[in-house]
């Protein structure tokens, strides 16, 4: 996939009928996702319990645009293999999950997969000044992660830091939590240019009124682009 920086919606289905994955990523695509948000949870690093390898697996056939993976587990290393298996396009991993991230993010791109790292609200944008080089994407998270449907946290400080780490360089910056049609402005003023959503994009909606899903992408990347 060629890099740009256009405004990409990336639904997380953690806010999908878990009962109907399938249906669910093909839905949000023809209603205009740009990339599919995956978050893989492993009750340790954040609270809360999602996907392993085989589901993630199981999503792939159905995702024609990009799948992108969040990993909020700890340790990462040791299921790298597994989720390239998979078939990820995009990895993203914490930099609060393990001492050495920069392995990680080598390991990654040895695995053949775009790699990510992430960013909880606590940790500053100058941890990543190392890692800008070693990573094709920033995400900087602007809820604690664990959850879908809380309040967003204003990190557009933190996103306007690192977009001019980036400068130049074809690195994503990423937005995950909170964002709808009123705080997708604040981000992409700040520099970012993939806006996940959960609850934003699939409130409202089913299997068998996608056109609301439509509407709720639209509303986003339209307040986004706006600014
Ligand atoms: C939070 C997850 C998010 C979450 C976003 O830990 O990483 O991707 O699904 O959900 P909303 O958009 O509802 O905040
Ligand atoms: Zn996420």
């Amino acid at each position: 996939m060629t890099f740009n920086r256009s405004i990409k919606i990336a639904p997380s289905i953690l806010s999908a009928d878990f009962a109907d994955f399938g249906r669910e990523i093909q839905a949000i695509e023809a209603q205009g996702a740009d990339w599919v948000h995956v978050d893989v949870m492993d009750g340790h690093f954040v609270p809360n319990l999602t996907f392993g390898p085989p589901a993630v697996k199981a999503f792939r056939p159905h995702v024609k645009t990009f799948m992108d993976v969040h990993l909020m587990i700890s340790p990462v290393d040791a299921y790298i293999d597994a989720y390239a298996d998979a078939g990820a396009d995009m990895l993203t991993a914490h930099i609060e999950a393990g001492p050495h991230i920069h392995r990680t993010l080598q390991a990654i791109r040895g695995a053949g997969m775009k790699a990510g790292v992430a960013l909880n609200p606590g940790t500053p944008a100058e941890a990543v000044s190392d890692l800008i080089d070693m990573a094709d994407m920033v995400l900087v998270m602007t809820v604690n992660p664990g959850f879908g449907g809380q309040k967003f946290i204003d990190m557009t400080a933190k996103v306007r830091k690192i977009r001019q780490m980036i400068g130049d360089r074809e690195v994503h910056i990423q937005i995950d939590g909170g964002v709808d049609p009123v705080t997708a402005p604040l981000v992409a003023a700040a520099g970012a240019d993939v806006l996940v959503a959960g609850s934003a994009v699939f409130r409202g909606g089913s299997v068998s009124q996608p056109e609301v899903y439509g509407q709720n992408i639209a509303a986003i990347r339209a307040a986004a682009q706006g600014v």
